[in-house]
């Protein structure tokens, strides 16, 4: 088990707990509201022992995630947590949520343009409640909240209201693309056979199924038998064989593949027209050729630093040490000051060279090439100094890495 952290919507941090191996395109659990992620305990343990990577997140204002200063716990907020850990994870995870981590899912699902998650997995989670049992799980909610021990901010209560966002639900569930299991509670004073016949009614690519003997808290209530209807469902539809990607599918999975490939890390400069420095953040360098030397590095066709390459007669690549994650981070960032803080000297075309790099190749520019929608920006290798002792700041699967010699 391992602690991670998020940055969640409007800067609060999100606070989760990882099970299994992170190697694997993983299970993201989101609990109900009142809970944390221990709800999900039982299923957390069967996932990672069946080799699946989990990320059980403590929802804003919930266990071990901040309270927001500013009370927001409408379903915007929530879903703008949600797509900031999705967008931190390498692979698309299968979202399991109950209740209302089951609407937030919904909602961050159906509404992307793009495919979020691979797959879904509800419980006890239709849009549309029964409310005379959701007034009395709030008035038992209310009554908990005094006791809770700091567990949950009882503002949550009051920030978010089912019934304004029931239709803009049920839309969601209507654009959901990925495999999804609908799981009712037998017993649950929640949701009816109607309302979750409802919900899977909307959904395109839906198995649906009850559970006896179970409340709301299916998980918990019947644990093992939970745990196998959700394996079952992984195993048949989101199984651990390979990702496949195949022309005209999601680039997204195509990123995912060219992921594998490990990488060192550069920071590639040059002078605009106006003599001022010009940086960013490349992982696509290349040697080329020793005879002539040549070295290569492609630019993104919407890279704001294209034209600058584009026009100038010279470039350096710098190849980033293991303590340089931070130069990295800063001249992939859009906001931060890239050559203020970073320590620059100037060799012989006067392009800034970034100081105790790894390497630095000073080249004047050979070629360029077009490339579908990046640039193959060629260079003729001019100067190099490097530094023989230091270890290399690595990316592989969209995270930084370093060498690791066992
Ligand atoms: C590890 C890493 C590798 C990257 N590799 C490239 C790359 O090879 N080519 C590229 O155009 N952008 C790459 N980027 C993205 C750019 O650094 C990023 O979009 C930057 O903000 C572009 O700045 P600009 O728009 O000012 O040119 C990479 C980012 C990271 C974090």
């Amino acid at each position: 088990m391992a602690q991670l952290d998020y940055i969640g919507f409007g800067g609060v941090r999100l606070a989760a707990q990882s099970y299994g191996r992170d190697d694997d395109f993983g299970i993201l659990l989101l609990h109900g509201g009142g809970q944390t992620h221990t709800a999900w305990d039982a299923a957390a343990l069967a996932l990672a022992q069946a080799g699946r990577y989990v990320i059980s997140l403590d929802l804003r204002g919930h266990g071990a995630s901040e309270w927001p200063g500013d009370g927001r716990y409408d379903l915007d907020a929530y879903i703008g947590d949600i797509r900031a850990v999705l967008a931190t994870l390498p692979a698309r995870p299968v979202i399991v949520a109950v209740s209302l981590g089951g609407w937030i899912a919904t909602a961050v699902l159906g509404e992307s343009e793009t495919p979020l998650a691979t797959g879904l997995v509800l419980v006890d989670s239709p849009p549309r409640m029964d409310p005379a049992g959701s007034g009395r799980m709030g008035d038992s909610l209310r009554r908990a909240a005094t006791a809770n021990g700091g567990q949950w901010d009882p503002r949550m209560l009051d920030g978010f209201d089912l019934s304004a966002v029931e239709d803009r639900l049920i839309d969601a569930a209507r654009q959901l693309k990925m495999p999804t299991l609908v799981v009712r509670g037998e017993r649950s004073p929640l949701s009816t056979q109607e309302s979750i016949a409802e919900l899977a009614a909307c959904i395109a690519d839906v198995e649906a199924v009850e559970v006896g003997d179970a409340g709301h808290l299916v998980a918990v209530d019947q644990a093992d038998a939970f745990n196998a209807l959700l394996l079952d469902f992984l195993e048949r539809r989101i199984p651990l064989s390979p990702p496949q990607y195949v022309a005209g599918f999601d680039s997204r999975t195509l990123r995912d593949a060219l992921g594998c490939f490990a990488t060192g890390v550069t920071v590639v400069t040059t002078l605009d027209r106006d003599g001022n420095p010009v940086g960013l953040t490349a992982n696509s360098f290349t040697s080329v050729s020793l005879d002539p030397p040549l070295l290569l590095v492609c630019l993104a066709n919407g890279a704001g630093s294209l034209p600058a390459f584009l026009a100038a007669s010279h470039f350096v690549v710098n190849v980033l040490h293991i303590g340089q994650q931070p130069v990295s981070g800063r001249f992939a960032s859009r906001t931060e000051d890239r050559f203020g803080q970073t320590d620059c000297e100037i060799w012989d075309s006067g392009v800034p060279v970034i100081r105790h790099s790894l390497a630095s190749f000073e080249c004047a520019r050979d070629t360029v090439h077009d490339a579908g929608d990046h640039k193959i920006l060629v260079g003729r290798v001019q100067r190099v100094q490097f530094e023989p002792h230091r270890d290399p700041l690595l990316y592989f699967r969209g995270k930084y890495r370093r060498l690791h010699f066992s």
